[in-house]
């Protein structure tokens, strides 16, 4: 039996069609299981991380668990509540999504809090598997709006370079790392196979669209300010401008192999964008 955390986010919901062409028996870990239509071989599990009764009632009589969920200030100590859980109930293995980046002296408090589990886990005594993706393409759904409205992805990147991960690639690594030999004691960075600037993925969408689309260039704190009144958390908003500056000055340009070597070759940003277009149509 193999437990699943977060069937429901941008990863899990890549992962459901995996799961069903297995053979393995699957435990889907959900807080609401009306979300989730489970394939014949996977059990909805109702529970919550933040509920240790529930994750230690999940664990029980599963040989390795898959470990995804949000992260946001105190969870990594939920992160590392389920790594422990899984110690004690006899897990034998587990892979744990991570962040690239992790380091505890990251300037971005995400990448702090992972390498703070990457770490727990690590020091456990359970076989381990850590995947460390770079930004998820499909982050750039959330400049849906803009591009709709204005024909605008606002940021403040500058020219800097990202090689966009897509979820479904970092659910494919999960899966061979959850039902083939050869993960154990490994850290997986994970990224596309190509780096793009913001200003190309506007040029993308404007070719696809067939209507002008171009990045803005916002200074940071405008660009913070921007998020927050959108809504996102002053934390989460801190973060951004601190990966932003990252990117402006090439940190995150760099293309990791491991996406091609372990399934072939990665998705692109063309699929993507096509797969996704109506999104990005007013
Ligand atoms: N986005 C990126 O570019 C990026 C890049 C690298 C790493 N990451 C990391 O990827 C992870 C996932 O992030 P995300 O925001 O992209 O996730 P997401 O797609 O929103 O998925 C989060 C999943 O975790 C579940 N979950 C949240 N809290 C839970 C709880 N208390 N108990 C049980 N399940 C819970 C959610 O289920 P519900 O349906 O119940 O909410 C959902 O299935 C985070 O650790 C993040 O740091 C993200």
């Amino acid at each position: 039996m193999i437990l699943i955390t977060g069937i429901t986010g941008k990863i899990g919901q890549n992962l459901l069609p995996l799961l069903a062409s297995s053979t393995e028996k699957f435990r889907l870990l959900v807080r609401d299981p009306s979300k989730v239509k489970a394939p014949a071989n996977a059990e909805l599990f109702k529970g919550d991380l933040s509920d240790a009764a529930s994750v230690s009632a999940a664990m029980q009589g599963v040989s390795k668990a898959f470990l995804v969920f949000g992260s946001f200030p105190g969870s990594a100590k939920l992160h590392d509540d389920a790594i422990d859980a899984a110690k004690k109930a006899g897990v034998s293995h587990v892979v744990r999504l991570s962040v690239n980046g992790a380091d505890a002296n990251s300037p971005v408090q995400l990448a702090r809090w992972h390498a703070q589990s990457d770490a727990h886990l690590q020091a456990s005594g359970l076989t381990w598997t850590i995947l460390r993706p770079g930004a998820f393409m499909q982050n750039l759904l959330g400049s849906a709006a803009t591009v709709k409205g204005d024909g605008v992805i606002y940021g403040s990147s500058g020219e800097g370079k990202v090689p966009f991960i897509d979820a479904a690639d970092i659910a494919g690594v999960a899966f061979k790392a959850l039902t083939t030999p050869g993960h154990e004691g490994k850290i997986y960075p994970l990224t596309g196979d190509v780096a793009h600037s913001y200003a190309e993925v506007a040029a993308k969408l404007s070719s696809l669209l067939g209507k002008p689309v171009k990045y803005v260039n916002l200074p940071h704190e405008q660009f913070k300010a921007a998020v927050v009144s959108a809504g996102v958390p002053e934390w989460l908003a801190s973060d951004y401008v601190a990966m932003n500056q990252a990117t402006a000055a090439g940190f995150m340009a760099p293309v990791a192999p491991a996406v091609s070597q372990l399934l072939g070759r990665a998705r692109t940003l063309d699929q993507f964008l096509t797969a996704h277009l109506g999104a990005f149509k007013a």
